[in-house]
């Protein structure tokens, strides 16, 4: 089969790439980028054909989607600090460039899609776990882009008849994930700050939790939801379960680097969400031969991978 994948040289797309080229199914890996977050690097050395520029050019996704079978939708523009800074930016690529590919697909004869959403519309209703019934209140503009993907999913499967999976993603992390810009987010900007032997920037006091993934896992689930054509048009939390808190986060990358981390604590960032913690159910219901990557292993792997850099 021939799969398109939209922001596949950013760090979860390339993952994806590479995961999707171990499979037997797979012949063709097509990633539509215009590396605004993504890097061509990422890609080095992995076969997959390449279309250069934005989701929000029709021409481009019209030749991308010619003759696929799948797309996995995860171009965006990711970060909720960014799309505070930037509202509009960020509703183009992340809601807009949705309802691009969604019309891609259409005009294409209707290949299945998987798109990325976010943990991020839960939002202001502090309930845990976060359970995919539950009602959603976004803090950020990011967020609101996110609903609203997720959202044109459910009316194109409903109104068109497309084959559909909106994803929740929670915090993803693993190698190809960058440090050191301003929208860093916090295990590779905790990883890169420890190996450089500066403090540990934690916004507030550290105690605000997270459902971290290891990105093998979401690319796990993603190649059998595209081999398999999962199709389910109300979204499925993509974590499982876990809770961590940043200082626990800092504590057990002490013990995967053996060295004595200092946080240093700043002002609390607006628009971040207190609280994070997936209900699974569903993601085990359509997926259960998928077993996670605990996040031990997951740091292990991801602080090796920042060692060769
Ligand atoms: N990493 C996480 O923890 C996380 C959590 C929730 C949701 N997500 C979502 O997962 C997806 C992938 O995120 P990521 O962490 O790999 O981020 P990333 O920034 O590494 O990847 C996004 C990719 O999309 C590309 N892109 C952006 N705008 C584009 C456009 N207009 N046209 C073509 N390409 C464009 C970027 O160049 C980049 O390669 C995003 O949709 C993001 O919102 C990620």
């Amino acid at each position: 089969m021939r799969v398109v994948v939209t922001g596949g040289a950013g760090f979860i797309g390339a993952n994806l790439a590479r995961a999707l080229l171990a499979r037997p199914e797979v012949s063709e890996v097509r990633v539509v980028d215009n590396f605004v977050t993504g890097r061509k690097a990422n890609l080095e050395g992995v076969d997959v054909t390449l279309l250069e520029g934005t989701i929000l050019d029709r021409d481009l996704l019209d030749t991308a989607l010619t003759g696929a079978d799948a797309v996995v939708h995860l171009a965006a523009l990711p970060s909720v600090p960014r799309s505070i800074a930037d509202p509009l930016a960020s509703h183009h690529a992340n809601a807009t460039g949705t309802l691009e590919v969604l019309e891609a697909a259409r005009r294409a004869g209707g290949p299945y899609v998987v798109a990325a959403s976010s943990s991020s519309v839960y939002g202001a209703n502090r309930e845990l776990p976060k359970r995919e019934t539950m009602r959603t209140a976004p803090m950020s503009p990011y967020a609101v882009s996110k609903l609203a993907s997720e959202s044109y999913l459910a009316a194109y499967h409903h109104c068109y008849g497309l084959g559909v999976l909106p994803l929740r993603f929670f915090n993803v992390f693993g190698p190809l994930q960058p440090a050191g810009h301003a929208y860093a987010a916090v295990v590779p900007a905790f990883l890169d700050a420890a190996l450089a032997g500066r403090p540990l920037t934690v916004h507030g006091d550290g105690g605000q939790s997270r459902d971290f993934t290891y990105v093998g896992t979401v690319t796990q689930v993603i190649t059998e939801a595209v081999v398999r054509r999962v199709v389910h048009p109300d979204p499925v939390n993509l974590a499982f379960g876990t809770r961590t808190s940043l200082l626990e986060l800092i504590t057990e990358l002490g013990s995967v680097l053996g060295a004595d981390l200092a946080a240093e604590h700043v002002d609390p960032r607006p628009g971040d969400v207190r609280d994070s913690q997936a209900d699974n159910a569903r993601l085990r219901e359509l997926f259960p031969e998928v077993v996670p990557v605990p996040l031990r292993e997951g740091l292990e792997r991801t602080a090796a991978w920042f060692r060769t850099l």
